[in-house]
């Protein structure tokens, strides 16, 4: 067990909130770990060009040593060092970063194997979080972060989350606040002139194609893989996300909907549901997400209803399928992951 200490740093301007900082990057320089926030969710931060801090990072994720890192850059240019640049990540560069985009990239050998997961690409991502964007630059360093959640729970949007499953598990916690998106970044592949998206999120499908033309998207990104299938993104592979009960997802009708969850939370389920149907169903045993309508309320908030199921009574949980428009695909990509799948119409029944 480490002794883990919480850096509160709200706009980093503060000369307490320059020192602490400026202790966190040194941590990183020296090899230790340090969760940061980002506009997207909080990351586990260590250094991405020592393979024993990447290492360190999945002993304490929990994570299988196969799926790779992503490696935060405090400028697009900075991504040169670490990976074959061209004219695509160019133009997306421009028009995304800094922010919520993570882009897939053949890997110079600066990067270690360990860091990359043993794959001859890697993943490249400039944030947008000011904090996150002054401890890179402040460690000199790439930084390498995946979610600060354990491997399988849901990524954490609160330093609260990040303190549930990394205490003891990291040297430091910089507080900043809940995350502004709540949803991981958008990750695309690049390879030659074909762009491929891995894993939706804020920036969409259509926001690529305006950028770049002809975005394929993986059918991972929807569908559950075959077994024994292999993917362009290890963390396909694994589940993700889910709360410690049984999570299903359900289509079809509002009508039906609405009276399927009020049967199941009879029984004793648990509903993820949207602001307006709570009106309708028992209040003891409803998370709410925001406005059916809201999907950027929804993203927000996705990740802490879903932690917050294990904190409620219950067998089961039941939420609606999102649809896969626009930022609807990102909310569908977490949920039937969480579901593993799990989807039924009462329409149908
Ligand atoms: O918003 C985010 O992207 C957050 C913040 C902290 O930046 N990070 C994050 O990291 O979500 P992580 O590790 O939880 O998810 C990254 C995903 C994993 O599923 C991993 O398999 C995939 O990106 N990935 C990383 N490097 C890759 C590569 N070289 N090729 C394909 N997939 C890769
Ligand atoms: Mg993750």
């Amino acid at each position: 067990m480490i002794n883990t200490e919480i850096l509160p740093v709200t706009a980093g301007k503060t000369e307490t909130e320059q020192l602490h900082l400026r202790r966190a990057a040194d941590c990183i320089k020296t090899g230790g770990l340090v969760v940061f926030p980002t506009e997207t969710v909080y990351g586990l931060g260590g250094n991405a060009l020592d393979g024993e801090a990447a290492k360190k990072i999945y002993a304490a994720k929990g994570r299988p040593s196969d799926n790779p890192l992503i490696i935060h850059v405090s400028t697009p240019e900075e991504a040169e060092k670490y990976a074959y640049t061209g004219e695509l990540y160019y133009k997306l560069a421009e028009r995304f970063m800094p922010g919520p985009l993570t882009l897939v990239l053949t890997a110079k050998d600066t990067v270690p194997k360990n860091t990359r997961g043993g794959l001859d690409t890697v993943a490249v991502r400039c944030p947008e979080n000011m904090i996150a964007r002054e401890l890179i630059r402040l460690a000199g360093v790439p930084i390498a972060a995946p979610s600060a959640n354990l491997s399988g729970s849901p990524s954490p949007t609160t330093a609260r989350h990040v303190l549930e499953d990394m205490s003891g598990r990291v040297d430091m916690i910089i507080d900043g606040g809940a995350a502004d998106f709540g949803l991981e970044s958008t990750i695309l592949k690049i390879d030659g002139d074909v762009a491929t998206l891995l894993r939706p999120g804020k920036i969409t499908k259509a926001d690529l194609e305006a950028c770049i033309g002809i975005v394929e998207v993986s059918h991972a990104v929807t569908e559950a893989l075959a077994p024994g299938e292999r993917v362009l993104s290890p963390g396909m592979k694994y589940r993700h996300y889910a709360p410690d009960k049984p999570l299903t997802l359900v289509g079809g009708s509002d009508e039906a909907r609405i009276a399927f969850f009020a049967e199941r939370q009879k029984e004793g389920a648990v509903i993820i549901c949207y602001d307006e149907q709570a009106a309708k169903l028992m209040p003891d045993s409803v998370i709410t997400i925001g406005a059916g309508d809201d999907l950027e309320a929804q993203g927000h908030r996705l990740f802490a209803a879903l932690r917050e199921c294990n904190s409620l009574e219950g067998k089961c949980v039941y939420a609606n399928l999102p649809s896969t428009d626009g930022f609807g695909l990102a909310l569908y990509n977490r949920l039937i992951r969480a579901a593993a799948h799990t989807v039924v119409y009462p329409d149908e029944l």
